[in-house]
């Protein structure tokens, strides 16, 4: 496979082949560009890769649906899965190497290694998901080993998920550049996400009022309203919406993600809710 900058794309599924890629890439001087993903790739996803295919000489893709960041009942099984679809798109836009381990190549039978942040992952997702945010660090720590990228690519769509690695990256001092991306949507304002495809035609066409919600708590934020009477407008705007089930809606410090209850000022807005079986999460930022 030959991807758009003329060079041939390689899958592989062994760490080893991807140290070997590595090594004869450090050789020749090039920078490389990780973008972690669990596959099922949208523009989202995609847009992160572009940007690193114009930062970096030779950009990483991962594909692994990780299956230690799944909770018991959650949708491990029936996460969407389509490699041969996901390649495509990504040789289409210049992606040098596709790294698509199974599970037991990931993790051995006895690993007993978790990489845990404190503190950031308690509340918003972390709440809800318990164990969650471990699976995502350990996971990505080991991508970072395994690629030893320069640079990394994630969306701000998981606001939480860039915040918690972020910090990971500083306290263990990994040498990686963590780069977020704005959220990329649809048309009407639905956060692209894999687990959209799980939606009915009704639950797409009722999904964008997470977003507006969101918006029009933004707007109350920016007109100065305290944190908690951002979090009221959102809700009562979603309740009138009976197909969202809200697990939390959350109005949050940009940097510590505690809750900002009766202040104003910089806050990140986050929500998820159900949607029939499809748990759907988007953030909106308002600058002080
Ligand atoms: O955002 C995701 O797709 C996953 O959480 C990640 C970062 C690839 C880790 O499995």
């Amino acid at each position: 496979m030959y991807n758009a900058r003329g060079d041939e794309m390689r899958i592989v599924s062994e760490k080893r082949d991807v140290r070997d890629y590595h090594a004869q890439a450090r050789r020749g001087g090039a920078s490389i560009g990780l973008v972690p993903t669990m596959g099922a790739l949208h523009e989202g996803h995609l847009s992160l890769v572009r940007r690193a295919t114009q930062e970096c000489d030779r950009v990483v893709v991962s594909i692994f649906v990780n299956p230690t960041q799944f909770g018991p009942g959650e949708d491990l099984e029936k996460y969407p899965r389509d490699l041969e679809a996901d390649a495509a798109a990504l040789e289409a836009i210049g992606a040098d190497l596709i790294f698509a381990p199974a599970p037991a190549e990931m993790y051995a039978p006895d690993a007993c290694t978790t990489v845990s942040v404190g503190g950031l992952t308690e509340g918003l997702c972390g709440q809800f998901r318990p164990g969650h945010f471990d699976g995502v660090t350990t996971v990505v720590c080991k991508l970072f080993n395994i690629v030893q990228p320069d640079r990394a690519y994630f969306g701000e769509k998981d606001y939480q998920q860039l915040a918690v690695i972020r910090r990971m990256v500083r306290d263990l001092d990994i040498p990686v550049e963590v780069i977020g991306m704005p959220t990329v949507r649809e048309a009407d304002g639905l956060a692209l996400s894999s687990r959209n495809r799980y939606l009915s035609p009704q639950e797409r066409a009722a999904a964008p009022k997470l977003q507006a919600a969101l918006q029009s708590g933004a707007a109350a934020g920016r007109e100065g309203a305290a944190g908690a009477e951002v979090e009221r407008i959102v809700a009562e705007q979603l309740a009138q919406e009976p197909l969202f089930r809200p697990q939390y809606i959350r109005a949050v410090d940009p940097g510590s993600l505690e809750p900002l209850e009766d202040r104003s000022g910089p806050m990140v807005i986050a929500a998820a809710a159900y949607i029939g079986n499809t748990r759907l999460i988007d953030n909106i930022r308002v600058e002080g």
